[in-house]
């Protein structure tokens, strides 16, 4: 297949595209930038010159494929909904490009709210619907265009996808502990982070291009929910730092804007994704990457 994708040079869609490049695909990936497009061609991509908000070269780029995967976002925390407004677009402009083709529209998404102490499944949607929702409400966009002839396919990524080189959550909280001195966890610390390692994620989208069924979500979930409180010891053993409980008032203050997604009760299963793709999770859980040290190697350098 001919397959564009956005994000193909960040986090996850550089671990996407070998993947995807294996199983003997075309890929040509967006670019924002010379050094992105740089990456990109590095790595067996052919890269388009554009942006998230360049919607003629989405549509373009989406009607001169036989699939999409949109792994890019702006996140920028401190503009939320900019970001949002942007996805959903994107989303839209994918739809139109892609109506009436079947072809697969593979995006990221995140694991869904549930009431603390539930666990979200592959069968709970999203409760975010309209453009000034989370993520623009893009899932629930996406899952309405099955009408339209087109095939989306929500791939849910745990809040963590870890392993060494990651700029995400995880690294946003030990750069957060060694500037307060310590490695903090909210209230008891009883709330959870689903988690998922990098590579077995990677090897989940690639799996979902082909096989996926549309309106299908996939859970990129490895464990279903690591103990906040862990992953606060976690750190404070990485760095050295006492660990201690903030105050559920004082998380703001504390963690930034890491805090009011810290303080969250997430847990997802990943029992249907493991079924329907034969797929299981090999790497190391969010643990034992902290213990191997990287985490803390590249926030001392
Ligand atoms: N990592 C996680 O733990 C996690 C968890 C849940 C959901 N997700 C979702 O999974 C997707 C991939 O995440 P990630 O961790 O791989 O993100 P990332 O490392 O931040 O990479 C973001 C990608 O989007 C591209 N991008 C950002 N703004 C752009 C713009 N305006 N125009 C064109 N390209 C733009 C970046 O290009 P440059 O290389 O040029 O910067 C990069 O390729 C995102 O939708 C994210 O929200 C990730």
């Amino acid at each position: 297949m001919r397959v564009f994708i956005t994000g193909g040079s960040g986090w996850i869609g550089s671990a996407v595209v070998p993947e995807l490049l294996a199983a003997g695909h075309e890929v040509h990936g967006l670019a924002r930038s010379d050094e992105s497009a740089a990456r990109l061609r590095a790595a067996g991509v052919e890269p388009i010159v554009g942006g998230l908000g360049d919607r003629e070269v989405l549509r373009a780029s989406a009607a001169a494929s036989d699939a999409v995967i949109h792994l890019g976002y702006n996140h920028d925390f401190g503009d939320q909904a900019g970001a949002g407004r942007t996805e959903r677009g994107a989303i839209e402009t994918f739809g139109d490009a892609l109506a009436g083709t079947g072809a697969p529209l593979l995006f990221a998404s995140g694991v869904a709210f549930v009431a603390p102490g539930q666990v979200a499944t592959e069968e709970v949607l999203a409760p975010f619907a309209g453009p000034e929702a989370p993520r623009g409400g893009a899932e629930e966009l996406a899952f309405g265009f099955v009408d339209r002839g087109i095939h989306p396919v929500a791939v849910r990524f745990a809040p963590t996808v870890h392993g060494a080189g990651d700029h995400g959550f995880i690294a946003e909280l030990v750069r957060v502990a060694r500037e307060k001195g310590v490695s903090g966890y909210v209230g008891d610390g009883a709330g959870h982070w689903p988690a998922v390692y990098r590579g077995d994620a990677a090897r989940l989208v690639a799996r979902a291009l082909e096989n996926a069924s549309a309106a299908t979500i996939v859970h990129a979930v490895g464990e279903q929910g690591v103990r906040t409180r862990d992953i606060a010891e976690a750190i404070g053993a990485g760095l050295g730092l006492p660990v201690a409980s903030i105050d559920p008032d004082d998380v703001g203050e504390h963690f930034g804007w890491i805090g009011r997604i810290f303080a969250l009760d997430l847990q997802a299963s990943n029992e249907l994704t493991r079924r329907r793709f034969d797929w299981e999770p090999t790497g190391p859980t969010l643990l034992e990457d902290l213990a191997a040290g990287s985490y803390f190697a590249r926030a001392a350098a």
